[in-house]
Order: C-alpha cells, then sequence, then structure tokens
C-alpha cells in the first residue's frame, strides 16, 4: 500500500536562517514521523543519513528528499550488530541520532513478544551505546503514552511512569525500558508522544491511528465507526509539532539550546472525545452520513492526556497546530 501525502507544512523551521551544518541520523527514515523530520532537517541545510528496512515505512514517503544532495540512504536493520558503527566510518561527525524505527503495532507486539523486545528494547540499549561511543552529543528516542498502561491520574506526568505500571503490551513495556535506559544517558533525551497525526499516516491497517481511519472512511463516503459510545478522549498531536519537539531535543532549528537529558511528554494538553473528533471529520469532508456505534475495543484506555509542563518549562516549544487546523491539513484541502 502506498502512502502519499503532502509534508507537514506550517512548521516554525521555515522561519530560521541555517546555522551550522549537522549531520544527523534517523532511524525509521521511511515511517511517517521519520520522513516529516528529515525534509525538516534537510530544510535547515543539515545532512542526514537515513536507516530504515521497509518494515513499516514506504520507498514513497521519502520521495521529496531521496535524492537530495545531503541525504544519504541505508536499507538495513536497527537490529544490525555494529549498524552505528559500520555507518559512522562511513559517516564520521555524526552529531545527533533520531531513533524511530520500531515495531508500531501494539497488537504485533503481543503476538510477538521476542522480536518486538529485541527491535524496540535490544537495538536502542545498542544503538544509544554506539552513538556514546561514536562521541553523538544528542541521541533521541521516540517513546510512547504507552508506556503509563492504566494510569487515570490525568493530566500524565512524565514521573507517573514506575515500577508499579503494568504495560498492557510488550510494546509498552519495551519503550518503557529503552526510555528509561535513554533518560539516563549523559546524551540521551526520551520523547513520550500522545497520539501523532498528520499526512502521510498509514490509514489501511486496523491498528492505524484513529483520524487517518476516520478520513480515509470520510473520503470514501463510508459512515466513520465508532468503538464504544465516542465519549472516550484522546491528546492528538500535528506531526509538525512532533517534528519541532524533535529539534528542540537536540537544539536545532529555532531551538539554541538542547533539552536537558531525560523524558519530555509531547502532547498538547488538549484532550478529545472520538465523537467530537468524528464530527469535525464528518463537517470537514462533507460526510453527512450518521456514524457506525460498535462495540469497545479490547483494552482501550477510557482517557489520555498529556502535561506538557516539562518541555514547555525547558525549551519554548509549544504545539502550534490545533485539531482543526491540523485535521484540515490532513485531508489536504
Ligand atoms: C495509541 C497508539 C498506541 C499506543 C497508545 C498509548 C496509535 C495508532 N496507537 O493508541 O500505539 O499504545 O496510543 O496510549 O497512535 N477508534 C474508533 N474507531 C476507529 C479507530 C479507533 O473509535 O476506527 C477509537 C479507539 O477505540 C480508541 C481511540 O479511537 O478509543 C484512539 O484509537 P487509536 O488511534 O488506535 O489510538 P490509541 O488506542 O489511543
Amino acid at each position: 500500500m502506498v502512502v502519499t501525502g503532502r509534508p507537514c507544512d506550517g512548521m516554525n523551521i521555515l522561519k530560521v536562517g541555517a546555522g551550522m551544518k549537522k549531520e544527523c541520523l534517523i532511524t525509521g527514515v521511511a515511517g511517517f514521523v521519520g520522513s516529516h523530520l528529515a525534509e525538516a532537517l534537510l530544510a535547515l541545510n543539515h545532512k542526514v543519513i537515513g536507516v530504515d528496512n521497509f518494515f513499516s515505512g514506504y520507498r514513497e514517503n521519502m520521495t521529496s528528499f531521496e535524492s537530495h544532495p545531503d541525504f544519504s540512504f541505508h536499507e538495513c536493520s536497527v537490529e544490525e550488530p555494529g549498524l552505528l558503527g559500520r555507518i559512522g566510518r562511513e559517516h564520521p561527525g555524526i552529531d545527533a541520532c533520531f531513533h524511530l524505527a520500531a515495531i508500531v503495532s501494539v497488537p504485533y507486539s503481543v503476538e510477538h513478544e521476542a522480536e518486538t523486545m529485541r527491535v524496540n528494547w535490544e537495538a536502542t540499549e545498542r544503538l544509544l551505546a554506539d552513538a556514546e561511543d561514536l562521541g553523538c552529543s544528542r541521541f533521541v528516542f521516540a517513546g510512547s503514552a504507552a508506556e503509563y498502561g492504566e494510569d487515570d491520574r490525568l493530566p500524565l506526568l512524565e514521573s507517573y511512569v514506575g515500577q508499579e505500571t503494568i504495560h498492557v503490551s510488550p510494546y509498552g513495556r519495551a519503550k518503557h525500558l529503552s526510555t528509561q535506559r535513554v533518560a539516563s544517558s549523559p546524551i540521551g533525551v526520551a520523547l513520550r508522544f500522545f497520539n501523532i497525526y498528520g499526512p502521510r499516516q498509514d490509514p489501511k491497517s486496523p491498528y492505524s491511528g484513529v483520524i487517518s481511519r476516520f478520513i480515509d472512511f470520510a473520503l470514501a463516503r463510508e459512515p466513520l465507526n465508532i468503538f464504544g459510545d465516542g465519549g472516550q478522549t484522546r491528546d492528538f498531536i500535528y506531526v509538525g509539532d512532533v517534528v519541532s519537539a524533535y529539534l528542540a531535543a537536540a537544539g536545532l532549528g529555532e531551538f539554541e539550546a538542547p533539552l536537558p537529558t531525560g523524558v519530555y511528554n509531547v502532547g498538547t494538553g488538549v484532550g478529545t472525545s472520538i465523537l467530537e473528533l468524528a464530527d469535525a471529520i464528518r463537517d470537514l469532508t462533507g460526510n453527512v452520513l450518521p456514524h457506525r456505534f460498535l462495540p469497545e475495543r479490547a483494552g482501550d484506555i477510557r482517557h489520555s492526556l498529556a502535561s506538557i509542563e516539562a518541555i514547555q518549562g525547558h525549551s519554548h516549544w509549544s504545539p502550534g497546530v490545533g485539531l482543526r487546523e491540523g485535521l484540515r491539513r490532513t485531508i489536504g484541502r
């Protein structure tokens, strides 16, 4: 399945002049978020070394930058032992590593526990150690709100994840182990993302994000499937704001200093119910069909909401794209 879409426009990066050229490595560069990050770094005049094995990414996501002179690509798995050492010999001077490659499906992680722990945890540990050895100044890891498990103390503070947290999936467990290890490194920043959406998010898997699925259905003039009563809420964050958070973590673009090492939630601090979301998408696409209510999805959490005080306390990052505007950009009209 081919995913196309516009890059995440409207980001602050375009306002910024070019600073010193840095070499940045992105694992998962052909993925939804990785490809947006690559575009942003190249627009800022940095070099990008991309890694992907197309397990869940698509070559088409790299169309806008694949032949850019400052981009080079390595088709390989992050499980490859000594990967960073090998790439580092070819590209001495890698300054920042953005580690996004992962098994991204929670249900897949339940069925493939050993593989998930190898890819999402053991490979991260190895890459981080190699980045430390190479002398990189920042290693930025893609954590997940799944690390919180079923916590209902809202908004969620970074410190709530701990020994007592019950992770319902190997995905949540592996992300948490990796976050802990990254946050304890002298070069590590773990960004804990809430529900990311935007252009190029794959709508076709049954486990795709709700926004990409709703838009796909709405444009196909089909009713939107709401699991449960639609009263469950999520903190939806636009991919352009996620890219800005990556830049903040590494002190690139408009961010003059990197975030201090540690863990930071990346969300908006605003909750939206699935029913409100469905109504907004129906409105923006002109789909007038009534929603289709289906049984609640097994294992669904009721509410999820980020506290973003930590990242805002350490940088001037802030979510710039509201839900309606982000939906408009994602729909592409
Ligand atoms: C998201 C992540 C997941 C992570 C979790 C942590 C995605 C795709 N998944 O799951 O990796 O573990 O956050 O908090 O970002 N829904 C419908 N109709 C649909 C699809 C979904 O009503 O067609 C509902 C779901 O039942 C759920 C909500 O929408 O209540 C959000 O679903 P989804 O986008 O899959 O994300 P999360 O379940 O929050």
